[in-house]
């Protein structure tokens, strides 16, 4: 592919970039997409930072060879664990040209105006709460901002193995949502810093007593990209608009093709990374 035939790469560690995605599609769809998910890899929650750096960085380098010049991190775990050495490390000696942003810096931007206690509650997975990543992000741009965490080991396994509607789902959303409003009794929104979790959005609602705003990210990164890319004309103009979307899979294509459309919300036919 030429240097000025570029799409847009979207990375995640299985199916939960897809809701990021979808948003993205839609607020810009114009440009090419390649959306690329680790499945057979996946989950990436409760590797160590060397093992996140490493596959997130094969990913990527991949999604750079497939021609995508601009690629998003739409995974938290990545985002966390990766994306700062994969920024500051392998593009300026790699890959001067290309570009990798994160979902993690874009939701902490503005999560301030959605409480009115200043108290938020972030729900993600181990890998992320345990990088403090959010901490550190909100305290830069919002130092009187109360941030109580919570890590969520279960969720993305009952995710990508299609068990999130079952009764059994409800045992794991119920403990780790009452966990994290055990920390304070002042929070008013709650971020859902994985991927993955929309899709437990109607469960988790059962057990949030009423006045806590629930926070996803696809229309945030969404928003936070159009921005980017106006700020960016130089590489916006590199950026071939012909509507395409392409997905691949490190996994099972008939496995993903089956549960993708979950996450993305229409049918996707993906191949063979
Ligand atoms: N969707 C990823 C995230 O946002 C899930 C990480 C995982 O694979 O555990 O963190």
């Amino acid at each position: 592919m030429s240097f000025n035939n570029k799409s847009i790469g979207v990375f995640d560690s299985g199916f939960g970039g897809l809701t990021v995605f979808s948003s993205i599609a839609k607020k810009l769809p114009q440009y090419n997409y390649i959306y690329l998910g680790d499945n057979a890899r996946s989950p990436y929650g409760d590797y160590d930072f060397d093992t996140v750096y490493k596959y997130t960085l094969e990913c990527v380098e991949w999604l750079f060879t497939k021609g995508c010049s601009l690629v998003i991190l739409a995974c938290n775990t990545a985002s966390a664990k990766a994306l700062r050495t994969i920024q500051q490390n392998d593009l300026p000696s790699k890959y001067p040209n290309n570009r990798v942003l994160g979902v993690i810096r874009p939701t902490a931007e503005v999560i301030f105006n959605y409480t009115q206690s200043k108290h938020v509650g972030i729900l993600g997975t181990r890998g992320t709460i345990n990088s403090n990543s959010y901490k550190i992000e909100l305290n830069k741009f919002s130092p009187n901002l109360q941030v109580y965490q919570q890590s969520c080991p279960m969720w993305v396994p009952l995710i990508e193995n299609n068990e999130h509607l079952t009764p059994a789902a409800d045992v794991f959303v119920k403990e780790y949502v009452n966990d994290l409003l055990k920390k304070s009794n002042k929070i008013d929104c709650i971020l859902l810093a994985c991927t993955h979790y929309p899709l437990l959005i109607p469960k988790i609602e059962k057990y949030l007593p009423h006045g806590i705003q629930l926070l996803s990210q696809g229309e945030i990164v969404a928003y936070s990209l159009v921005d980017y890319l106006n700020r960016h004309p130089e590489i916006d103009e590199k950026l071939i608009k012909e509507h395409k979307k392409e997905f691949f899979t490190s996994g099972d294509t008939q496995i993903f093709n089956k549960q993708a459309n979950q996450f993305f919300g229409e049918e996707i036919q993906s191949k063979q990374m």
